[in-house]
């Protein structure tokens, strides 16, 4: 972080704690509950979504030319294959013949994809190299019937996806110059993948989206955990473009009031979250990372998927090191399942029984604000009318 950003922040956070206040947006924000679970506009969300990056794994996960992996992206069946100039490319794993599933497996390595049904070969860069019986298929251009291929970027360490052909994908341009320079200081492009997860949650997206962005809650909801390090309801929030750094203090960042400024990194007294729309979040800690991704699902507006990454800035070597990462974890799912989803997926079930028409975002939880703004505009402004674009 630059001295000047750095100074800036510090004393922006500790005015906040010295003030009981936060970074506020102007005014509330008044949300129909229906937005949680209203069949059409999931739909229409579900497009949104596809548009923009997700992170489909981290570099540890394919490491020699030809590990792949699959997996799903809100309803796209992804094949992610490690090239042999050492990028990383993204297909469709759906057989250009007819349909079939090319790839079942997890993971693995190869240098040659076959589609079960037909036996129709992919090269590792998603090139039709050949067919059985290929004299019933003269006429046909092979190079017009490669793999499918996605947008797809290694940025920070991490493999990135836009399930979409042709989208943009710049991830240095979508987090800014300013921000997209911090993350790569923290050195998360070095880092070690300790733990990987993914949970189906019986929750809308975005309410698993909303309790990343919210610090309101810390020092209420998490009395005896998170509070007992970070401040509650004291954030730096700042926006570019799609993407935004929600910036907490941690307890200790007073200490450092009076500090020589070249004597301390703002980020041992704080976490920061690095938000890319609509579903990733970046959390960068002094001594680990946690990585989020959050997808709706493909029928159910009450249910969403999360993956989180735990990584560290380094591979641990020493017993101490596996145990302070083990810890971190073991905190992190204590307060996710006890504490955060146990009481969020309640939601849920009052949108539809509560008789309840209307929430409310404070001024106080401005990251909220301008998620459920920028969806619920999205949702309006990037999607075609009905019938015109629905893929259903
Ligand atoms: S469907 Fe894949 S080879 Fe026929
Ligand atoms: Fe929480």
């Amino acid at each position: 972080m630059e001295r000047d950003d750095k100074i800036e922040l510090t004393r922006r956070l500790i005015a906040h704690v010295d003030n009981n206040t936060t970074d506020y947006a102007d005014t509330l924000l008044r949300v129909p509950f229906a937005v949680f679970n209203d069949p059409e506009l999931a739909e229409r969300e579900r497009q949104v979504v596809r548009k923009f990056p997700h992170i489909v794994a981290h570099v540890d996960e394919l490491v020699k030319t030809g590990d792949f992996l699959t997996t799903e992206l809100i309803g796209t069946p992804l094949l992610v294959v490690k090239q042999s100039d050492g990028s990383v490319k993204a297909f469709s794993n759906v057989c250009r013949h007819r349909g079939a599933k090319v790839e079942f497996a997890e993971s693995g390595c190869k240098r040659v994809f076959s589609c079960p049904y037909h036996n129709w070969a992919y090269g590792k860069d998603g090139a039709l190299r050949g067919m059985p019986h290929s004299e019933g298929f003269d006429g046909m251009d092979r190079s017009e019937y490669g793999l499918v291929e996605f947008p797809c970027e290694v940025r920070h360490g991490l493999i990135w996806v836009v399930p979409t052909v042709g989208a943009d994908l710049d991830i240095a341009a979508v987090l800014g110059p300013k921000h997209d320079a911090e993350v790569a200081a923290t050195g998360m492009a070095e880092s070690y993948q300790v733990r990987k997860e993914t949970w189906r949650l019986e929750m809308n997206w975005k309410i698993a989206v909303d309790g990343v962005q919210d610090s309101y809650h810390l020092c209420q909801l998490h009395t005896k955990t998170v509070c007992n390090y970070l401040q509650g309801n004291i954030t730096a929030f700042d926006l570019v473009d799609r993407s935004w750094r929600i910036v907490v203090a941690r307890k200790s960042i007073t200490e450092v009031r009076d500090a020589d400024p070249d004597s301390f990194d703002v980020r041992d007294y704080s976490l920061a979250n690095y938000t890319v729309y609509p579903g990733t979040m970046l959390v960068t800690e002094p001594n680990h990372f946690e990585i989020w991704t959050i997808v709706p699902d493909t029928e159910d507006p009450n249910v969403s998927y999360c993956t989180i990454r735990l990584l560290s800035p380094t591979k641990p070597e020493t017993p101490r090191e596996v145990r302070i990462l083990e810890k971190n974890w073991e905190l992190l799912m204590e307060t996710l399942h006890a504490e955060d989803w146990f009481v969020t997926k309640t939601i849920t079930d009052n949108a539809a029984n509560g008789q309840v028409d209307e929430l409310i975002y404070g001024r106080n939880e401005l990251p909220g604000q301008v998620f459920h703004k920028m969806i619920t505009d999205d949702a309006v402004r990037l999607v075609e009318p009905a019938g015109a674009g629905s893929n259903r």
